[in-house]
């Protein structure tokens, strides 16, 4: 089977998203291109995320919005956090992707994988063979705000996977799903692997989901689910992860002219039982005031105060299987380890 057989067609979708493109490199793989949103989020920013950014900079509970979070550096710490010994997480999902991906692969209605968050994608290469082997072909398209890590992933799969052909989306999750769901009708498997679902606020992005795609479509899931409070600080207090807290303010002085002095700032992970939720801090170590030139913002911290560089929820599955129904997503399948950590489930649109 090869793309066309998949119903895919480049003009056609050139011609449906006139301020959208499709990169094919000349220095890159043959079997890779981009399809590149006509998105500020992945070269500057959109008008409503500076707004959101404003209010986050100067509100009472300051925070970062995690789409500040993935610049090149962020998505780069971010893909080393994973191989942190103390992050049992990554640990968890690949001991899972390992034991099961030819379970999983039989359950797909489809060679067509759409990774949503897919950052390098280095955990899944293989689930994807399975796939491959399962439908006798592969389309997979990994989607990331971050387009250079992923397409840096996207090439080592390329020659790891023969007769694979790959799109990469680079966008947001939204705008994948929109383009891609309009580029083709067959059966679509999605993915929302690395914990990505905890880092949003609710479930509005499966609820997003459900309503673009057609019955029968699927998604993959990696939930981190609820345990021992200390274990889950662990996981987030290594070194890779206190760099990650710390780029975020980075991030912002290099997106927008700021003065954030990293040795004013302290890191710090907390949890909260009572909303199943890690979140990482950075705790201003003085009365200061931070500006971001480019925007003309003034952050004022009185020393002690903190602001949020990420949250984490944890899950518990009968939860999450009740809140997914009533929006249309059916459990099909799921996978936990021997401690009950960490869960991946299949879920069918129906
Ligand atoms: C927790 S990491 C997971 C990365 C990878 N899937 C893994 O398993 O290691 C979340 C990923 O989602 C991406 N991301 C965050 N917000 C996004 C958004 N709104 N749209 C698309 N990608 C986003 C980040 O750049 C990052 O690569």
């Amino acid at each position: 089977m090869n793309a066309s057989d998949l119903g895919f067609n480049a003009e056609k979708m050139k011609a449906m998203s006139t301020n959208n493109t499709i990169i094919a490199s000349d220095e890159g793989h043959p079997r890779v291109d981009v399809w590149r949103a006509s998105n500020e989020a992945t070269a500057g920013y959109a008008p409503e995320q500076i707004d959101e950014l404003r209010q986050a900079l100067t509100g009472v509970t300051k925070y970062v919005p995690a789409v500040f979070l993935y610049d090149d550096l962020g998505s780069a710490i971010g893909d080393e956090i994973v191989d942190a010994k103390s992050y049992y997480l990554a640990r968890k999902e690949c001991e899972l992707l390992d034991r099961h991906n030819e379970d999983i692969a039989r359950l797909t209605v489809s060679p067509l994988v759409v990774e949503l968050g897919s950052g390098s994608g280095k955990k899944n290469a293989g689930l994807l063979r399975s796939v491959q082997q399962q439908h006798s072909a592969l389309y997979y398209m990994p989607n990331d705000i971050n387009e250079k890590l992923m397409y840096e992933g996207a090439q080592v799969f390329a020659d790891m996977l023969p007769g694979a052909r790959i799109r990469c989306l680079a966008g947001t999750f939204e705008q994948a799903i929109q383009e891609v769901v309009h580029a083709t009708e067959i059966p679509k498997l999605f993915m929302l692997l690395g914990s990505t679902i905890s880092q949003l606020d609710d479930f509005s992005l499966l609820r997003f989901w459900r309503s673009q795609v057609s019955k029968g479509d699927q998604i993959l899931i990696a939930f981190d689910l609820v345990k021992d409070p200390e274990i889950v600080k662990a996981a987030y207090s290594n070194s890779e992860t206190q760099r990650h807290s710390a780029n975020a303010l980075m991030s912002l002085n290099r997106s927008f002219a700021g003065d954030f002095d990293p040795n004013a700032f302290e890191f710090v992970v907390r949890y909260h039982s009572e909303l199943s939720r890690n979140e990482t801090h950075q705790r201003s170590l003085k009365d200061q005031v931070v500006r971001l030139e480019a925007l003309g913002l003034e952050a004022h911290f009185a020393k002690g105060e903190t602001i949020r560089t990420a949250y984490q929820r944890k899950f518990v599955l009968d939860d999450v299987t009740a809140q997914t129904e009533a929006i249309g997503l059916f459990p099909i399948a799921r996978f936990t380890d021997e401690q009950d950590w960490y869960a991946l489930v299949l879920f069918e649109a129906g």
